[in-house]
């Protein structure tokens, strides 16, 4: 059965957590479950193109947002039949100032990806790390929003910016989006400390915590250097095999094909905003760091 498709934002405005490298292994994951697939890297760092090996040469998806060419004319084919990449390329850094002043500047991608998003299962964005106009349009596009966040002392640290963000554009330019789930990233089960945060996450977010935790695994940092994908590097490691239970995962909440109306989207949890507030900071430097004076992990 085939599922209607759906469009998620890999987003966190905190750099280094983890985005790319979950847009594009997941990705690649949900390909190799022969679901169509599309990755529109829509970072100007233009991690997620070269992790498939591909080069940030005009055109990308900077000339798409501008209007200037349809992004089909720009999706391009990987080593695995049912994946497409959008590129992205340095370029996309002049957009954010470019479309100042543009008429619908928030709608740019969703209007692009109009063109194409019914060709795909699945169209994953890879966003960058801050909450510019780039991500605002990602937000804009999107049916649901995926957060990977570090399993590190400081893994709240920021999210209420961006859930007041997302709460924003819900309110002013797309009410159908949702938080499709929380995901942890880069743990490690021998730590301490990867452990609470773990737990903490889970009190906050319950069920929209992916069930999936993706561990720290160096074979997930090298595949990008070669090109490929985790599962065409080393199917057999530890981040492959995560990976692939997340596709799982993602795949069974989709709602099934044939379903009448898509379930309406999940509330933002009050105590979610609350996650990142000082208050919340206090319990987790004494659940964390009972000795600590490094500060406050969740203030901004
Ligand atoms: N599970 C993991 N195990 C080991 N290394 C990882 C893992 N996940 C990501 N990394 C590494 O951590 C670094 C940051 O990851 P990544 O580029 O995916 O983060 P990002 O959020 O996309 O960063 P940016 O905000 O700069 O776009 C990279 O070097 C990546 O290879
Ligand atoms: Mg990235």
């Amino acid at each position: 059965m085939t599922h209607p498709g759906r469009v998620f934002a890999v987003v966190n405005q905190k750099g280094g957590v983890g985005k790319t490298t979950t847009a594009v292994n997941l990705a690649a994951s949900l390909a190799a479950s022969e679901r169509s697939t599309l990755l529109v890297d829509f970072d100007p760092q233009a991690n997620a193109t070269s992790a498939y090996g591909l080069s940030g040469s005009r055109p990308h998806v900077y000339d798409a947002l501008i209007g200037e060419r349809a992004i089909k004319e720009m999706t391009r084919g990987t080593e695995l039949p049912h994946l497409h990449l959008v590129p992205s390329g340095r370029d996309l850094y002049g957009a954010e100032i470019e479309l100042v002043s543009a008429i619908n500047r928030e709608r740019r991608l969703e209007r692009a990806l109009s063109e194409i998003r019914d060709d795909y299962e699945i169209v994953l964005i890879d966003c960058p790390p801050s909450l510019g106009l780039l991500t605002l349009n990602a937000l804009t596009a999107a049916d649901g929003i995926i957060i990977p966040l570090q399993c590190e002392y400081y893994a709240l640290e920021g999210l209420a910016g961006l859930l007041e963000t997302v709460e924003l554009v819900r309110r002013e330019l797309n009410p159908g989006l949702a938080l499709e789930g929380v995901l942890l990233t880069m743990a490690d089960a021998r730590n301490n400390l990867s452990r609470q945060v773990e737990e903490e996450v889970r009190r906050h977010f319950g069920p929209q915590a992916y069930q999936t935790v993706i561990p720290r695994n160096v074979r997930l940092s090298e595949a990008p250097s070669h090109g490929k994908p985790i599962l065409l590097y080393d199917a057999r490691s530890a981040g492959a095999t995560a990976y692939l239970e997340l596709a799982t995962e993602i795949l069974n909440r989709l709602p099934a094909a044939d379903s009448p109306v898509s379930p309406p989207a999940p509330a933002f949890p009050c105590e979610v905003a609350a996650a990142a507030t000082p208050v919340e900071a206090d319990d987790a430097r004494e659940t964390h760091h009972p000795s600590s004076d490094e500060g406050d992990p969740f203030g901004n």
